[in-house]
């Protein structure tokens, strides 16, 4: 049975589209077998991944995570590498949250869809948007574990932290899915020659001591470098600091899963 893991965070840009992307491949390039979810109707992961989703004129072609939302249609899974598989989103997603939200089942509408494909896959991983809106807790519904990335340079680190943790413990653990536990917070954009990241780093540190992962992944430019050509690190950059920093949370995300 899948590891089912929500990448959350309200905050926006603190890396948790990169993060689903390059941990995920990384954890297929360990022979694991890994499904990402593009939950978010910016649908940045898909564009991370260079799936191209089809239009004639206004219409879309090709199914994305919005036709589950819509119609509770089978998870549209596309094979995107070796042991690797992602269902694309779509930016129509964004028009109908006020739709999903007035539907008494708002909440299941991916548990519905993922659960019967889970015991095919090791690892899901699922990209929300920035909001802790009815996306991200549809992915909380269906998920086993969170993982929250922070950037690091940012005072809000905390709160961003916080926040996640406020809805999952009041809402989504007390009524909806009481077996999700937290997988971890990782740093983002770290550089430790700046006193900011340090202190919050140490913050971090002193708060959420299990929860944070030893590796830190660097502020480095070869991340936004791959983006920019739709590719994940490994394909891109495969022995660059990048690679090794999400090599190795890979790493330390399959041991905390195995304990
Ligand atoms: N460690 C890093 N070092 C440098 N740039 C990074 C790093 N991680 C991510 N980036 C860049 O920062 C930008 C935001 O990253 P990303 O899209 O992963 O954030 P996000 O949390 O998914 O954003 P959103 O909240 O909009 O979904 C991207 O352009 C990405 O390439
Ligand atoms: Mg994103």
């Amino acid at each position: 049975m899948a590891e089912i893991i929500s990448i959350l965070n309200r905050k926006g840009g603190v890396g948790k589209t990169t993060t689903a992307i390059n941990l995920g491949k990384a954890l297929s390039l360990d022979g694991y077998k890994v499904l990402l979810i593009d939950n978010d109707p910016q649908a940045n992961l898909t564009e991370g991944l260079d799936i191209e989703v089809e239009y004639e004129g206004n219409k879309r072609l090709t199914p994305t995570i919005f036709d589950v939302y819509k119609s509770g249609i089978a998870l549209p899974i596309l094979e995107v590498g070796q042991d690797f598989y992602a269902v694309p989103s779509s930016s129509d997603l964004d028009a109908i949250e006020l739709e999903i939200n007035t539907d008494f089942n708002r909440n299941f509408k991916i548990a519905e869809a993922v659960n019967p494909v889970a015991p095919h896959y090791d690892f899901i991983l699922i990209d929300c948007p920035p909001s802790l809106g009815v996306f991200t807790q549809n992915a909380l519904t269906a998920s086993t574990k969170y993982l929250i990335p922070t950037k690091c340079s940012s005072k809000f680190a905390h709160s961003g932290i916080s926040e996640a943790k406020a809805l999952i413990d009041n809402e989504v653990k007390r009524i909806i899915n009481p077996k999700i536990e937290p997988l971890g917070i990782v740093l983002t954009f770290y550089d430790k020659r700046t006193r900011v990241d340090r202190a919050v780093e140490a913050d971090l540190e002193e708060n959420f001591q299990q929860e944070l992962f030893k590796t830190r992944i660097k502020q480095l430019t070869k991340i936004p470098e791959a983006e920019y050509v739709s590719m994940d690190i490994f394909d891109h950059a495969a022995n660059s600091e990048a690679a090794a920093d999400y090599r190795a949370l890979a790493h330390e995300v399959a041991e905390r899963v195995k304990a």
